[in-house]
């Protein structure tokens, strides 16, 4: 597969993946989206014994789901949850969600198993990852909120934490309401049920950024916010954060601090080298590893 100009290209050196499969039947999928009823499974595995057919195909002939049911659940079996026209009003820059095949999707992948190498390694100091750059524009909230979808397309809990909390926007791209989130759970005025499910992903929920406060820096420098990671790191497998530019201040760095480690995204053709170096310079200021860095090339 060639790479397209618009693609994003993972830039850390590959060491190899893994296949990263999914083990949950077909039948427990079609309870889990309520497709079915416990029972309806139970018979259509009497069914498909008599008949010998395959689960799904005794699902169908019992006409106790569709062809596309089926299908989107031997999808989501082999790694890829992803949605259908008419299904959901994530946005369409969401493309780990509409199109897992494309190769712009591929190298995504690619990034998720470095990732799972080098950072999420089952260490329960390293479940949280934020995602920065030098400049507005630069692709942070794409690339977050895209790595969010492939990581819970693996079926690991995922939690996407607006924390851009100058110019929001994944509130937008997952099509969902702004008015609690991230400022009002460190303002106190919300708790974590400003926590979002993502329908159509059984392991993926966004923390919106919430209203934007008078005081973002003021409020992420809260202890408020290092407890909610505290809390957080303990629920979810994977936990990622995007951030405000590092032209805005030094948001960004507070956010560093508590993730413990960032990814760096870089503009082609836009982003300096000495840009990319002041802000991990800062990011391990701040005490955490810059795990790898992601070229934009769109
Ligand atoms: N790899 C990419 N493929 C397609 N569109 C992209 C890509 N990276 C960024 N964009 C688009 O560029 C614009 C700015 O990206 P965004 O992620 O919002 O930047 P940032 O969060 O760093 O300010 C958005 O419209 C986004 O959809
Ligand atoms: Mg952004």
């Amino acid at each position: 597969m060639k790479p397209t100009q618009s693609q994003i290209v993972n830039v850390i050196p590959a060491m190899g993946g893994q296949p990263l499969l999914g083990s949950t039947s077909i039948g427990a999928m079609l309870i889990d989206s309520g497709r079915i009823t416990p029972e309806d499974a139970e018979r259509i595995i009497r069914f498909a014994k008599e008949q010998s057919l395959r689960f799904g195909d005794a699902a169908v002939a019992m006409k106790l789901a569709t062809e596309s049911d089926i299908q989107l659940a031997l999808a989501r079996q082999f790694d890829y949850p992803y949605l259908t026209p008419g299904q959901s009003n994530v946005s369409d820059e969401v493309i780990a969600a509409w199109t897992p095949f494309s190769d712009r999707v591929e190298s995504l992948r690619a990034l998720r198993s470095q990732l799972l190498l080098r950072w999420f390694t089952g260490d329960p100091q390293q479940k949280i990852l934020a995602i920065v750059s030098p400049a507005s524009g630069d692709g942070r909230t794409h690339l977050a909120a895209n790595l969010a979808v492939v990581f819970s397309q693996m079926g690991e809990r995922t939690l996407l934490v607006d924390a851009d909390l100058r110019h929001p926007r994944q509130h937008e791209l997952f099509g969902l309401k702004n008015a609690s989130g991230l400022s009002t759970v460190l303002a106190e005025r919300t708790g974590s049920e400003a926590i979002q499910r993502i329908a159509g992903f059984v392991d993926l929920s966004v923390l919106p950024a919430g209203p934007t406060p008078p005081n973002p820096l003021e409020l992420l420098g809260r202890p408020a916010f290092g407890d909610l990671m505290q809390q957080l790191s303990t629920e979810y497998d994977v936990v990622i954060i995007d951030t405000p530019a590092a032209s805005f201040g030094s948001d960004y760095q507070l956010v560093a601090q508590k993730a413990k480690g960032v990814v760096m995204v870089a503009r082609q053709n836009r982003t300096t080298m000495e840009d990319c170096t002041e802000v991990a310079e800062e990011c391990r200021a701040a005490g955490a590893n810059v795990v790898g860095g992601v070229l934009n090339e769109q």
